[in-house]
């Protein structure tokens, strides 16, 4: 096999992993309340990128991790991005009716299970990162608490009103960069971070430029993301493109135009891939994940 296909192959298997993980965690559908459960595996089966497991996975091979608190990470993060995703696209937020090229859950379902299914996934991600592992239950707190942290108010919740908050306005560049780090970024620098935590074996350094990494990356999806909204087609995306220009929402697109955008975005992956380069091989599929980022088509 060539190195870019031994490369596809890791994340296809990944991805798969991650699917198993979640379908095992998931409540099943023959436990009541019946509608809940089986919105709450509507919308987290069978689709999505799984860019945060996938960062969680990748991180942990840097070190020695234990594998258990790598799973339930993997698990934890992508269920919060779910849920995110979930009241994202309610007619409160963004009104989208596509997600993942099927139905959102408020459409599927019922608004109201859309808003309980966001709040079940929620807390069942910390129900989930809080089970025992190998890890010293100090070590897991720090997991729980970053987890926490990356998805409130000074987080992804955050960000996300701020988006909100500035629809039809002009932002600036600073401003711009605070509600995506927030709103996106933060989720992605958890993922990261939580694969740090998993391994019991790095130093600060390492962990220092991890998070340099992390935080580049997670600004650069973001930009990407606007990028795409503008740039490919429904289809392709799996959402309705176009929303961000019809509902006037603040974009890099917006800011400074589409090429200035793409570049941006790979300006910042190059700053990340710099970060990791001292770590060599074992790092390869951070390196990856960080090119797929910004080559990705939905
Ligand atoms: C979409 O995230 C929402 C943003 C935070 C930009 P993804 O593009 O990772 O969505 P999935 O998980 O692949 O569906
Ligand atoms: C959403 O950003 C970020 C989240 C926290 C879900 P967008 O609103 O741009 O995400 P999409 O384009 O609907 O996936
Ligand atoms: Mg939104
Ligand atoms: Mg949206
Ligand atoms: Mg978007």
């Amino acid at each position: 096999m060539t190195q870019a296909n031994d490369l596809k192959s890791w994340q296809h298997q990944a991805q798969a992993q991650t699917e198993l993980l979640l379908a095992r965690l998931m409540p099943s559908e023959n436990q009541t309340p019946h509608t809940l459960h089986q919105a709450m595996r509507y919308v987290t089966l069978g689709g999505g990128k799984r860019l945060r497991p996938l960062l969680v996975l990748a991180a942990a091979e840097l070190g020695s991790a234990d594998p258990a608190a790598v799973e339930a990470a993997m698990a934890a993060v992508e269920m919060i991005h779910v849920y995110s995703l979930v009241h994202d696209d309610m007619p409160e937020m963004d009104n989208d009716s596509l997600r993942r090229g099927k139905p959102t859950c408020h459409v599927q379902y019922d608004q109201a299970t859309a808003l309980l299914t966001g709040d079940a996934l929620q807390t069942q991600a910390f129900d989930i990162l809080s089970r025992p592992t190998g890890l010293p239950a100090e070590r897991q707190l720090k997991m729980v608490a970053l987890l926490a942290q990356a998805a409130g108010s000074l987080g992804m919740a955050g960000g996300q009103a701020i988006d909100l908050a500035n629809v039809g306005n002009a932002m600036t560049q600073a401003q711009l960069e605070h509600m995506h780090r927030l709103k996106t970024g933060a989720l992605i620098r958890a993922a990261v971070g939580l694969g740090a935590l998993a391994c019991t074996d790095l130093d600060d350094e390492a962990r220092r430029r991890l998070d340099a990494y992390a935080e580049r990356l997670g600004l650069a999806f973001q930009v990407i993301d606007d990028v795409l909204d503008c740039e490919a087609d429904t289809a392709t995306l799996g959402k309705t493109a176009g929303k961000d220009q019809e509902a006037d929402k603040p974009t890099y697109v917006k800011l400074m135009g589409l090429a200035p955008a793409r570049r941006y975005a790979e300006t910042l992956i190059a700053e990340a891939l710099e970060q990791i380069a001292p770590f060599g091989g074992k790092a390869a599929h951070l390196r990856q994940l960080a090119e797929f980022v910004v080559a990705r088509k939905n």
